[in-house]
Order: structure tokens, then C-alpha cells, then sequence
């Protein structure tokens, strides 16, 4: 098998990671004909419930990944913190996508924002921060509020904390747990969005709508489509997104976190990269032809990329902890559509499921990028230096 095979019905899909993102890829790979085979260390995994096979392992247990690897004949992942040795040796032994290049990028906030400097793409000032004297430096540098994140394993707003008033830099770095981290400037956003983009194993790309995001604690709580930004700026968004997943070399589904700044909210930040499929994306599973977990399966298996045409709008609420038991309650509402995760315990703050609201299509609001109807949205061919690029992280 080489990384340039079709895998048609009947083929098998590894999927690292058995949370509600691989257990939704699950289902998408199931509904073109294609069986998963699921590895986890967690015996609970709520993606095992859909899986056509399972392997309960380490993500450092060769024995288990090599067994894993004979069962399928393409690997992903659902997650971006697998650990590189465990992507390389599997890569030895099957295609594995998005490859190592995007997946080290995306893995270090320092890394990504370098990178994402150097191809002049937007983003809030920040420092590298290794001590609590260079956190002294930096503070002085960036000023207050700023945020100090972790450049490793950070998720839902965990490991981060933001630095107030007078609080000193010992005490924050301390907090923080001395781990190597980034400083970032508060950014005074007028709103947050993200771009989902698809680019398959020949560069090619899809993106859906821009989507407005609200988070409360760090943690994503709605989703809207369409964003309420100018139509001017969204085409912006994508366009970056679409760069961003050229220059990377990615292969799959990704997500571009970016804040909307400026007078009147007219200018961008970008804020991070996601390597895979998304929270932010989750309303388009109801609202548009290709869902963004069908869509990642068709790039990875060499399919061409689904239509990102949306046929409705979109409201996207997560159900975090107790709030799942509210189910019948959304069940109820002709216009919703209740995605349920299957995880046993409902801890405070656990993504439990989601509900997405459908209303009817506003045509004055096309996405930037659904020119024709359920058309593919095309948006760029690559350069030959991304092309490149890509090629040197096979
Ligand atoms: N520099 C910043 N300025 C203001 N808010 C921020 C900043 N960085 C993060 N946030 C807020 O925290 C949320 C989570 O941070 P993020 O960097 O996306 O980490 P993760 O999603 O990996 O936990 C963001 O969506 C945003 O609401
Ligand atoms: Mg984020």
C-alpha cells in the first residue's frame, strides 16, 4: 500500500484516539463502506461503540501498533498530541495522514506561531518562555493582560493561565507548572472564528463556511454559521486557512482558530491550528452536503473532496457535563439535531454531545467559497513551494 492508493469500500481506516472525533469519523468512513479499526489506551472509549475493531494499547506499545497497523491500510488520528515516535513507526509500516510535518507544527504553540510569522499570517504578539525571569522580560515587552500557555498538550483552555494586575512573574510561572510555554497578548477581540478546510493527498482544497465561535472558560460553547463578519473578511479567513494548510503539507480535515480585531472588526488574528477535524465544525455534519468527518475520511483515502455547499444555517451547542440530560428536551425541537457521545460519567465540563439548530438558508449570506450550487468549493491550487513542501514530509 503507498501513500498514492485509492482506498475504496471495503477498506479499513486506523483512527488514533477514541473520543467523540474519532467515534464521528467512525461513523462517516461506515457510511462510504469503509470499516475502523480504533486504537486507545481508555477501555471506555466512546468510539469503540462504532468501531469495526478495537485495540485498547499505549500510544508508546509497539507491539500493539504494529498489530494495528496490519489490520488497515490507511491511519489517522483524532487527536494532534500523539507522541512523533508513535507517527513515525507507524508511517513505516502504512500511509499515515495528516503526516509528520503538519502534526509537529500544530503540536508546539511556538513552533506554529513562528511558523505562521515567517509566512507573514497575522497573529498576537508573543515571546518564548522558558524561566520565570524570561516571563519577567516578556511581560515587559508584551504588557498586561497577556496569556501564558503551555506550547505542549494544551486543550479546551487548559494549560493556561492569563496574568493580571500584579500578580508576579515567579508565582504565574510556578502556576503554570514550569513547563516550556509561550506568552501571547490579551487580544481585545471583537469575535472569534474558525475556517474548516479539506485538502486532499493532491493539494487540492475545500473549505466550508466561517463559522463564529463562543467559548466560556476556554472552552467552546456555540458555534453560528454564518459568521456575522463582513463578506470581504471572511473571504480572508478562508484564503488564510487555505495557505496555512498548503504550506504545512497537511492532508485531511483542519481548523484555523482566528480572532476578528480592529476598528469596526476588520482585520484578523490567527490563533491556532487544529490538525484535524474540529468542534467548530461540528454543524456541518447537519447543515451541509460533505460533513467535515466524511470529508476528512474522503482526503485520507484518496476519494475526491466532498461538496462543502451548506443548505442551512447553522447553531451549534455543546452539551458540557449535566447539560446532556436536557436531552428530550432538544429532542423535542423539530429544527435540532441532537448528537449524543456515549461517555458514561458526566464530569463538569465533559463534551457530552452536541446540538445543532437548523434554520433556513439566508441567501444573502453565502459563504465565501459555495460559489456554485453543492459545488465543490475550489479556492486554491498550490504553489509549487507548498507542493514541495508536502513531498519532504512524506
Ligand atoms: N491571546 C489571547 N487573547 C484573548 N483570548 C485568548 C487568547 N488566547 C486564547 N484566548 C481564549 O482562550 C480560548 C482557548 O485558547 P486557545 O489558544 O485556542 O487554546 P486551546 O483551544 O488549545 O485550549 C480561545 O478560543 C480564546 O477564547
Ligand atoms: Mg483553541
Amino acid at each position: 500500500m503507498t501513500d498514492r492508493e485509492v482506498i475504496g469500500p471495503g477498506g479499513r481506516v486506523g483512527i488514533l484516539g477514541g473520543g467523540q472525533l474519532g467515534r464521528m469519523m467512525a461513523v462517516a468512513a461506515a457510511e462510504l463502506g469503509l470499516s475502523t479499526v480504533i486504537l486507545c489506551p481508555d477501555p471506555a472509549s466512546p468510539a469503540f461503540a462504532v468501531a469495526a475493531d478495537k485495540v485498547v494499547a499505549d500510544y508508546a506499545d509497539e507491539t500493539a501498533l504494529a498489530a494495528f497497523a496490519e489490520q488497515v491500510d490507511v491511519i489517522t488520528y483524532e487527536f494532534e498530541n500523539i507522541p512523533a515516535a508513535t507517527v513515525e513507526f507507524l508511517a513505516e509500516r502504512r500511509p499515515v495522514f495528516p503526516p509528520a510535518k503538519p502534526l509537529s507544527i500544530t503540536q508546539d504553540r511556538l513552533i506554529e506561531k513562528r511558523m505562521l510569522t515567517t509566512h507573514g499570517i497575522a497573529v498576537a504578539p508573543f515571546a518564548p518562555v522558558d524561566s520565570a525571569e524570561q516571563l519577567g522580560d516578556a511581560l515587559a515587552r508584551i504588557g498586561r493582560p497577556a496569556i501564558l500557555k503551555a506550547r505542549r498538550f494544551g486543550y479546551d483552555g487548559k494549560g493556561q493561565a492569563v496574568i493580571r494586575g500584579s500578580i508576579d512573574p515567579a508565582t504565574a510561572w510556578q502556576e503554570l507548572g514550569g513547563v516550556p510555554a509561550i506568552l501571547e497578548g490579551y487580544v481585545a477581540f471583537h469575535t472569534e472564528v474558525s475556517v474548516i478546510v479539506a485538502r486532499d493527498r493532491d493539494g487540492e482544497v475545500a473549505a466550508y463556511a466561517v463559522t463564529e465561535n463562543r467559548h466560556e472558560n476556554g472552552v467552546l460553547a456555540e458555534s453560528t454559521v454564518p459568521a456575522a463578519i463582513p463578506a470581504d473578511l471572511a473571504e480572508e479567513a478562508t484564503a488564510v486557512a487555505a495557505d496555512i494548510a498548503a504550506v504545512i503539507g497537511h492532508v485531511g480535515v483542519m481548523a484555523v482558530e482566528m480572532f476578528v480585531v480592529g476598528e469596526g472588526g476588520r482585520a484578523l488574528l490567527v490563533n491556532e491550528i487544529a490538525p484535524r477535524v474540529h468542534n467548530s465544525g461540528h454543524w456541518t455534519m447537519d447543515a451541509c452536503v460533505c460533513s467535515q468527518f466524511e470529508q476528512h475520511i474522503r482526503a485520507i483515502c484518496g476519494w475526491p473532496l466532498g461538496s462543502t455547499a451548506r443548505h442551512a444555517d447553522a447553531t451549534m451547542v455543546n452539551l458540557l457535563g449535566t447539560a446532556v440530560e436536557d436531552w428530550q428536551r432538544y429532542a423535542a425541537d423539530p429544527a435540532a439535531r441532537v448528537h449524543i457521545y456515549g461517555k458514561a460519567e458526566a464530569r463538569p465540563g465533559r463534551k457530552m454531545g452536541h446540538v445543532t439548530r437548523l434554520t433556513p438558508l439566508q441567501a444573502a449570506a453565502r459563504p465565501a467559497g459555495s460559489a456554485d450550487e453543492y459545488g465543490q468549493a475550489e479556492l486554491a491550487s498550490d504553489t509549487a513551494q507548498a507542493e514541495s513542501e508536502a513531498e519532504q514530509a512524506h
